[in-house]
């Protein structure tokens, strides 16, 4: 039975037995930050187990697409190493939501594994764990099933704490969770591995097929564990693992599925197929991971989720680069995977191109650096190292792009010990290099335990507040006097401290002759609120009462910024596509800086899509409306949230109608129309993966496009052209000049160098059976082996070798009479000669050509050539 029949069967057998069937959900978890990846097929049912959330079906079973990478979960180095394991699997399940428990689910799976009529496995082959405290479940092993005792294995915490243990299912380190019975089929004796619990439980004798998990629990973050509303059932079946069952082999790589991708890394590594090399399977199983990552929107990046689909497709290249495979490779498998599994996903084949590009990008860049890190580590490795220096850890990290575990890789491969704790180290140091480097911001650590600010600036621009505390020099003062720096603590402020994106807000803090002006705003903790500036006039003391005022024009230039940046936001997404997450923003009131995932330049055609969308929705002038509400909630109005990010328990929603809806504490135009024009001004890579996008709105960008059109203009004049009609044609016509004349001077350079060649042969040294001239002239190459075939071919023993120098490179060009070419060779010639000037060289006997790069050196090397034509003729 091949995967695609096992995939099909099992769906039946439980839709026979009352299950919906319900689709894989993606491999990304938008709506639950506790997850990186989906790693179970119970993921996307996480809030009907814990009573959030209600289907119209209470029995439902799937075949979930599953990434174990990274997280709570992680196979990464397990795979290519064992028959089981993989970063990508697909995982057959049946749910219960408050349905039948233990007893209908343990029945239910030993009539799909034994019955005839289904998989028909041979019960002796079969045996269960239990957890250890769980009789309910050993009893129906034993008494109903009819399991022999020695059959069925009790297992308890046996993973150093409470509910820590094999049969104790949890899908992170929090959220639903319970005891679980797991069944494992036996590959035979002629496989190494003992029992689950036994000492040798590792090797692939012992393989389990089927884990039923009986959901109580929900773990909280502190670790306890509170009753689910209802009992539920929750089960996996490896697919992969049950198709090696049934196709009579033992290893996952061996089956249908497998078997075709290890042959097309075989032909794509130049590698003869064969089961024992593990590259080949590490490459087999990472090719799908990689391209089911990539389908979901996952792009290779340095955070998160892109970084470990990064460290999966570095270790893919490495093991490419171990079978001798140097250039890009891993992509061209893509196809070979749509052929195996795009009818069941067609995802895959939908985003092929994509698919495809990305893998190529990634291997690429990381192809310019993998040859030099391979060879600081096989240097560090040759001779008796038993354990690499956390150093070189780091350098291969941070200088050659080797995540940490694609060294470990290397390393377990050659027996060496890796020291983390040095490699830790050294990124803390980097990390602190890092806040160092940042400005006052991170550096400042003011002392300051007072009340804290109350923010009305989302309302308000101006308002009384008492002044709670003075900071000079970052030391706490009474007072502060006219001309000096410091910063000020408000009880209350319409200040806005820098945050989300947007920068601090600038104005002034007025009294009687008094005047702060408010160069920045910074939160010196968490809702306390620092005014950084000059007092211009007077002295301020703590206690008294100011006037704050923020500066009202730049304000709403910054918020114009902000707001639109929301708008831009979803307009990205809608034309570049989902994957398109936030990596960084800035508003101030010059512009929006936003930057995104996604691995190519923007087309020209894509940013007017974009700023056509934005201008749209600014048109509408719709209102802006801002609600607080619970993270539940806020999740429910499908709000853009980012990944990573945390989030308190109320949080602040702002909506744009139909246009943008995103959690944000920023601040806001009231109607999108405000906003004016928007416009984007550059597009550009930052990073692998990342876009950086900047835009104005409002008198910036009017300005902006009047600057263009002035410049247009002056464009029409310089080029004599009537208007947008005939300039393009104008300037065409103007380069096409320009590159014929060009070529006419190189012409006449050449020619005139001819001429002034032939010259040369009168000044030839008679060295007797030859006739030999050395010069530096001033020529280019192209010219000067004209000049040194024009020169060869004036008589039948003549020896020639021409330079020039420029700053930094030296050319030559060595020619020999044909007659001659027995004795002297214009190969060897060049070489001598761009040897002693850091260059390499050679060709034909009449005719070479060389470069060189050490100028200094040319005047030694061109009077060294005499002696060594002497010395042969
Ligand atoms: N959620 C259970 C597992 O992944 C079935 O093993």
């Amino acid at each position: 039975m091949n995967t695609n029949e096992l995939r099909q069967k099992f769906l039946q057998f439980f839709e026979s037995k009352g299950h919906q069937i319900v689709s894989s959900s993606s491999l990304v978890p938008h709506d639950d930050p506790t997850l990186l990846f989906t790693n179970a097929g119970m993921n996307q049912f996480k809030d009907v187990f814990l009573g959030f959330d209600k289907r119209d079906y209470n029995r439902a079973t799937t075949a979930q697409k599953c990434v174990r990478a990274g997280g709570k979960h992680n196979d990464l180095e397990n795979v290519g190493y064992t028959a089981r394991h993989h970063t990508f699997f697909e995982m057959l399940g049946n749910f219960s939501f408050g349905d039948y428990f233990k007893q209908q689910a343990i029945h239910f799976a030993w009539e799909f594994l034994t019955s005839p009529e289904w998989l028909n496995l041979p019960k002796e082959k079969l045996l269960a764990t239990v957890y250890a405290e769980d009789d309910e479940a050993y009893n129906i092993w034993h008494n109903e099933i009819g399991l022999p005792a020695e059959k069925i294995i009790r297992i308890g915490d046996n993973k150093g704490g409470r509910y820590a243990s094999d049969n104790f299912w949890q899908m992170g380190d929090t959220g639903p969770c319970g005891p679980c019975t797991e069944i494992f089929y036996d590959h035979g004796e002629h496989i190494w591995g003992g029992v689950p619990g036994s000492a040798e439980e590792d090797g692939d004798r012992y393989i389990e097929i089927w884990n039923n998990v009986f959901m109580q629990f929900n773990r909280d973050e502190q670790g306890n564990m509170h009753p689910l509303p209802k009992p539920s059932v929750d089960t996996g079946m490896g697919l992969e693992r049950m198709a090696a069952v049934l196709q009579h082999v033992h290893s996952n790589y061996e089956i249908d599925l497998f078997k075709n991708l290890l042959k097309a890394v075989a032909r794509e590594t130049h590698t003869p197929f064969s089961m024992d090399v593990p590259s080949l399977k590490v490459i087999a199983d990472h090719i799908r991971s990689c391209s089911f990552l990539i389908a979901d929107g996952v792009l290779p990046s340095n955070e998160g989720r892109g970084y470990v689909l990064r460290r999966i497709i570095r270790r893919a290249v490495r093991h490419g680069y171990k079978l001798g495979q140097k250039q890009p490779f891993f992509y061209k498998l893509v196809p070979d995977l749509v052929q195996e599994m795009g009818d069941a996903y067609p995802e895959l084949r939908e985003k092929q191109t994509q698919i495809m590009d990305a893998l190529r990008g990634e291997e690429t860049r990381f192809g310019e650096t993998l040859e030099k890190g391979m060879g600081l580590l096989e240097n560090t490795l040759s001779g008796s190292l038993k354990r690499l220096d956390g150093e070189i850890i780091f350098k291969l990290y941070d200088t050659y792009g080797f995540p940490y575990d694609l060294t470990a890789d290397i390393c377990r491969e050659r027996d060496i010990e890796m020291d983390e704790d040095g490699f830790n180290r050294e990124m803390e140091a980097q990390r602190a290099r890092a806040r160092a480097a940042q400005n006052f911001k991170a550096n400042v650590q003011l002392h300051y335990d007072g009340a804290e600010t109350q923010f009305t600036g989302y309302t308000e621009r101006e308002g009384q507040a008492t002044v709670l505390a003075i900071f000079k020099d970052n030391e706490s003062v009474n007072e502060l006097r006219d001309g000096e720096n410091g910063i000020i603590v408000l009880d209350k402020t319409p200040f806005y401290a820098e945050s989300g994106g947007q920068v601090g807000d600038v104005g002034n803090l007025i009294a009687n002759n008094v005047q702060f002006e408010v160069k920045d705003t910074q939160k010196i903790k968490a809702s306390v609120f620092g005014h950084i500036g000059t007092l211009v006039s007077g002295s301020l003391k703590v206690g008294d009462t100011i006037t704050a005022q923020v500066n009202n024009a730049i304000r709403e230039q910054i918020t114009k910024n902000h707001s639109v940046t929301h708008l831009m936001h979803q307009a990205l997404r809608e034309v570049l596509g989902n994957h398109v997450e936030q990596k960084g923003s800035l508003q101030n009131a010059d512009l929006t800086r936003f930057d995104i995932s996604h691995n190519q330049a923007m087309t020209a055609e894509q940013i007017i899509e974009v700023e056509r969308k934005v201008n749209f929705a600014i048109m509408q002038n719709v209102p802006v409306k801002v609600e607080t509400m619970s993270l539940e909630d806020a999740q429910k109005t499908g709000a853009m949230m980012l990944f990573g990010e945390k989030y308190g328990e109320f949080v602040r929603v702002v909506m744009m109608d139909e246009f943008s809806t995103e959690l944000c504490g920023g601040t806001h135009v009231a109607r999108t129309g405000e906003i004016g024009l928007f416009k984007i001004i550059s597009e550009s890579g930052i990073a692998a993966g990342v876009r950086r996008v900047e835009a104005i709105t409002g008198m910036k960008a009017v300005e902006f496009v009047q600057n263009q059109e002035v410049l247009l203009k002056n464009i029409y004049a310089e080029v004599k052209a009537q208007g947008e009609k005939d300039v393009l044609s104008k300037i065409q016509a103007n380069a096409k000049t320009l590159k014929d004349l060009e070529k006419s001077l190189q012409a006449a350079k050449t020619e005139l160098a001819v001429h002034a060649g032939a010259k040369l042969l009168d000044k030839a040294q008679d060295l007797g059976t030859a006739r030999l001239v050395v010069a530096q002239i001033d020529a280019d190459a192209g010219a000067l082996r004209d000049i040194v075939g024009d020169l060869t071919g004036k008589g039948d023993n003549i020896v020639v070798l021409l330079a020039s120098a420029n700053d930094d490179k030296v050319a030559l060009c060595a020619g020999v009479s044909k007659p001659l070419t027995q004795k002297v060779k214009a190969g060897d010639l060049v070489k001598f000669v761009a040897e002693q000037v850091g260059g390499k060289g050679g060709g034909r006997p009449d005719l070479a050509q060389a470069g060189g790069s050490d100028v200094a050196k040319l005047a030694g090397a061109l009077a060294s050539v005499e002696g060594w034509v002497k010395s042969l003729i």
